[in-house]
């Protein structure tokens, strides 16, 4: 899937619409589903989104022997990879890509809007010195406005990590979200597992699931 903005054409990978898939996100949606069957669901679908995400880094060809002596030639993922976490909901993706790719550095990212100018602040960050060599998945479960995401973006780009090694991996996404972003960062891969239909009136996604990292954490 592409999106067309001002500036130009944005790559969105939409996990295929499976049926597995879509019951997973009904226990997600369910508004009475508890808070473990509401981690247990939402992890299988965050593992699914970063092997997704994976799958669009570089690859170097690695043969191996196999068992019955004959020769396989197959890939190795690059190993200059890095996962960032946009707190609090972008913890929840953490375990998950830890699973996946053992030893993978992980950083850390702290935006919150400030309750005056309601733009996004940044509180903190704790990034590999070395980002700038790394292709980053950039984790954050819900891409609602775009105006965090954004904010993450600047601060990788910061760092000096190029816009195409930015792969953001989100459960949910807005239209507005994924404009926003692509507007301004064209380069910049999108990995989701829905598009939602829009956001109300309160930036929430519609039909969405509430607040993820309430859900998540249990802090609702
Ligand atoms: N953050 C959430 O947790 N949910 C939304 O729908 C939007 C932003």
């Amino acid at each position: 899937m592409t999106t067309a903005t001002a500036a130009g054409v944005g790559t969105v990978r939409l996990l295929p619409q499976t049926r597995a898939l879509r019951a997973l996100h009904t226990v997600m949606r369910d508004r009475h589903a508890g808070r473990d069957e509401f981690v247990t669901s939402s992890g299988r679908v965050i593992r699914q989104l970063i092997e997704t995400a994976l799958d669009l880094l570089p690859f170097e060809p690695r043969e191996v022997c196999t068992p019955v002596g004959r020769t396989y030639r197959g890939l190795r993922m690059t190993p200059h990879i890095c996962g960032v976490s946009v707190l609090r909901a972008g913890d929840s993706m953490e375990s998950e890509l830890r699973a996946i790719a053992p030893g993978v550095r992980i950083g850390k990212i702290l935006i919150q809007r400030d309750k005056v100018t309601k733009l996004p602040h940044l509180y903190y960050a704790a990034l590999p010195a070395d980002i700038d060599r790394r292709h980053v998945l950039l984790l954050d479960p819900m891409l609602a406005t775009g105006g965090t995401a954004l904010a993450a973006i600047e601060v990788l780009l910061g760092q000096g990590v190029e816009e195409d090694a930015i792969v953001f991996v989100t459960l949910l996404s807005s239209p507005e979200g994924i404009k926003a972003v692509h507007e301004r960062h064209p380069r910049v891969r999108i990995v989701t597992s829905a598009v939602e239909e829009r956001l109300n009136e309160n930036a929430y996604m519609i039909p969405g699931i509430g607040d993820f990292g309430d859900r998540y954490f249990g802090t609702d």
